[in-house]
């Protein structure tokens, strides 16, 4: 008889934006006419930028070559990828993170996925409050969530991050030995100082604790006190996994290129105490279960740094902040409070008075035809919220901000 992993059938529904793409395929087949706005899932609109596209061309002549073919190429990225990665996100900041700290991969869910295969089950893990599901339910999947009880996983350990508080967590009140912190956030679109970034750090080294921090909206950030890195913070490199992807930076959501860092300082314990490095854990793991980037993918996310490349590259990101700035400004007239959204391509709103996440959802969805996504699908603070992207099109979001200057709710 075949056995399940009986962690799976705990977990609620189905994946949140699954769901709620469900809800607006069903909308769209009674509404055909419906012109709706996607502003829910946070999937890119601007094509890749034409050095991105350059590049994947000349590297697709290469592939068609037997003189410049490649099979197999090294898992955790080629050298070209992999050194222009460290020269431009980290040399040029005055962060020291080597070569063999760097593991490219396919995508930060992946990875922010999967880095739970090289740690115990007995780990306490800690999730801000709302968060990205994806850190929940894989945690789920592989054990250490326990049950879901009135909204909440029973061994999960929330940290609510609120209009109360700014959206700044608090530090745990019993003790955690993983931190899953995402800045700028998602869903939120805030962030931390480099002060209050320390503070995790300081708590991480104290505790022998890990932080697994996703950086995938880095390119978003426009204010100075936001750290780009974990690693600006002193000690991070003992404490501190970093994910970063070009999904969002470079247009990359379908095309798929990401990279985590490793650092060798980053330590985990057996049972007995017996301290083992991380990065060799992960090699281990990321040699065995992946097979590697494709080159004209490699070659594509190399693009991004190129002298073009960046330019283009920070006008996308100019594009999306430009609709950031429209909706918040949209949302504010109309007495809306609205968070994020300057450092993030992310808009956190709070709902009208004594109106649900799931409320508000459903009435841009039928009266407005405007698709968000409801805060409590981030987590139980995230209820009375409700999260709009900027990646639409300029067009679609102007749109959007003319019709929701008709919120009657
Ligand atoms: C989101 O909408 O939160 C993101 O698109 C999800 C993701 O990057 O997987």
């Amino acid at each position: 008889m075949i056995l399940i992993n009986e962690n799976y059938p705990k977990l609620p529904g189905s994946y949140l934006f699954s769901d709620i793409a469900k809800k607006v395929n069903e909308f769209k087949i009674a509404h055909p006419d419906a012109n709706v706005i996607r502003l829910g899932i946070g999937d890119v609109t601007r094509p890749l930028p034409p050095a991105v596209v350059q590049a994947l061309h000349s590297a697709v002549d290469e592939m068609a070559d037997s003189a410049s073919f490649r099979g197999y190429g090294p898992e955790q990225g080629y050298d070209f990828l992999v050194n222009t990665i460290v020269e431009n996100d980290y040399k040029a900041r005055g962060l020291d993170i080597a070569a063999d700290e760097i593991f490219v991969s396919d995508g930060s869910k992946s990875d922010t996925g999967n880095i739970g295969d090289i740690l115990g089950l007995d780990n306490i893990v800690a999730i801000t409050d709302p968060v990205y599901p994806v850190y929940v339910d894989t945690n789920v999947m592989a054990g250490r969530a326990g049950e879901f009880v009135d909204g909440r996983w029973s061994k999960l350990v929330y940290l609510p991050c609120t209009i109360e508080n700014d959206f700044v967590p608090s530090l745990p009140k019993s003790k955690v030995d993983i931190i899953y912190l995402c800045y700028p956030n998602n869903p939120t679109g805030t962030t931390l100082t480099r002060e209050q970034l320390k503070i995790w750090v300081d708590y991480a080294l104290e505790n022998k604790a890990l932080i697994l921090f996703d950086g995938a909206y880095e390119a978003f950030i426009t204010e100075d006190d936001v750290p780009h890195s974990i690693y600006e913070i002193e000690g991070a490199k003992e404490v501190a996994i970093e994910f970063r992807s070009f999904s969002k930076t470079a247009g990359f959501t379908g095309t798929r290129c990401a990279y985590t860092v490793v650092p060798k300082a980053v330590m985990g314990y057996t049972k007995s105490g017996e301290a083992v490095s991380l990065n060799k854990l992960w090699n281990r793991r990321h040699t065995t279960k992946f097979n590697g980037v494709p080159y004209v993918i490699q070659r594509a996310a190399e693009a991004c740094y190129s002298e073009e490349g960046k330019k283009q590259v920070k006008a996308t990101i100019d594009y999306y902040l430009n609709n950031a700035g429209i909706i918040r400004a949209g949302l504010a007239e109309q007495g809306l409070k609205v968070y994020g959204g300057v450092n993030s391509p992310y808009i956190w709103v709070k709902t009208p008075d004594k109106v649900s996440s799931w409320g508000f959802f459903d009435y841009l969805l039928n009266d407005l035809h405007i698709v968000g996504t409801p805060g409590v699908g981030f987590g139980p603070s995230g209820e009375g919220y409700l999260r709009l992207t900027a990646f639409g099109t300029l067009e679609n979001t102007k749109e959007a901000v003319s019709r929701l200057k008709k919120i009657s709710i």
